[in-house]
């Protein structure tokens, strides 16, 4: 079940920008830009999405934050130019169209440097070899500086990107980049606090991501063990409270906490998730619960529990508010949550490895 969801509202100062997206699944990446640009209630209008990249109109602060924020977005690119490639296209024929539509002394302050980059989504159009691309275009942008600007390679102040997707290309200047590795400091083995089965932060991100939170409301994780997506929500500056029936966790989500955000202030209790000591007062949800054994469930069933726990969760949300769940196990998701009165958005598989598949529920309470 997919929901592409979008505002048509008119938008001051936008840009048509390109998300690049990871490939480990055909929906969810897209559905965390959308998700960020909603929770974030960014003005955004969805142009097209196909595999592994959407193009949004929106400004260009908002596409550098989504893109920062997503865990599966690599870049995001205002778009310059868009065509597609056709059988007779060169690399002489592709630079000349970009060198006749884009004026590109409109985006230098004196002296900065650039760097062009070439990627392709797939194995597409790999008879334009890369690096003559690249340096066929470099060579366009220096001609029409007249030279003021320079090609750098290791630390430019402005990269332009080509993209090749499909039968089709964008050409643009990039936004945001994630660096390689960016999840890899809080990996879950190196947490000062480790428990087997705990959320990799990129997955937690997503999981927190969509929940459409902002910055301005509350994030719960009522199964928060170890604290992995507590870690990637007050990351991305959200207000969080966790709880956990274990006390060892929760000492373990402190811990985990205090190193990764020591200078945030969070909450972290012991409570049991079909006992929720909060009012109406949490906009998103966003949690992992244990997997059915029935030592990580004390001895209930995962179902009994879950059903329990989308009851309470209804009482603690402000009306609209959304619970993100990742599972492992297959359970009947849409009819516990629509008989707890919440409307299933999305449920998908998310393939990890050969021995794990979760799944990903998101629902908004009705
Ligand atoms: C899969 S772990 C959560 C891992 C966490 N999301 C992470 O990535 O670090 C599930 C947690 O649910 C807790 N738990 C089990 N039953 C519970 C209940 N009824 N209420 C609250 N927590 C419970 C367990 O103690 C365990 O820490």
């Amino acid at each position: 079940m997919n929901t592409l969801r979008q505002k048509s509202s008119v938008i001051k100062d936008s840009y048509p920008i390109f998300f690049q997206l990871g490939g480990v699944h055909e929906n969810l990446p897209k559905q965390e830009v959308l998700a960020i640009l909603e929770g974030e209630e960014y003005p955004y209008k969805v142009m097209e999405n196909g595999t592994q990249y959407l193009i949004a109109n929106t400004s260009l602060t908002c596409g550098y934050h989504t893109a920062f924020r997503a865990s599966y977005c690599r870049r995001s690119i205002r778009i310059l130019k868009k065509s597609t490639v056709s059988s007779t296209d060169t690399i002489s024929s592709i630079t000349a169209a970009i060198s006749r539509e884009i004026d590109f002394t409109n985006f230098f302050e004196k002296n900065e440097s650039f760097l062009v980059r070439v990627y392709r989504i797939g194995k597409v159009n790999t008879k334009y070899l890369s690096t003559d691309l690249e340096s066929s275009i470099g060579k366009v942008i220096w001609k029409q500086t007249k030279g003021k600007n320079k090609a750098n390679m290791k630390k430019p102040d402005i990269v332009f990107v080509l993209v090749f997707y499909d039968e089709s290309y964008v050409f643009g200047k990039e936004i945001y980049s994630r660096q390689k590795g960016a999840f890899d400091e809080r990996q879950a083995n190196l947490r000062p606090f480790f428990k087997p089965g705990t959320l990799e932060p990129r997955f937690a991100r997503l999981m927190v991501n969509l929940a459409k939170i902002n910055k301005k409301s509350l994030l719960l994780d009522p199964f928060c063990g170890p604290g992995g997506i507590l870690v990637e929500g007050g990351l991305m500056g959200c207000k969080i409270i966790g709880s956990d029936l274990d006390g060892k966790m929760v000492a373990g989500a402190r811990k985990n906490l205090q190193h990764y955000l020591p200078n945030t202030s969070y909450g972290l209790l012991l409570s049991d998730a079909r006992d929720l000591p909060f009012t109406e007062s949490i906009h998103s949800i966003a949690t992992d619960p244990p997997y059915g054994k029935s030592t990580s469930t004390f001895g209930k069933g995962i179902e009994d529990l879950l059903k329990q726990f989308f009851e309470e969760a209804h009482k603690v949300l402000v009306p609209g508010g959304i619970i993100s769940i990742g599972m492992l196990s297959e359970v009947p998701l849409q009819q516990i949550v629509e008989e707890a009165g919440y409307k299933l958005e999305i449920y998908e598989k998310m393939y990890i490895h050969k021995s794990l598949t979760r799944r990903v529920g998101v629902c908004r309470k009705v």
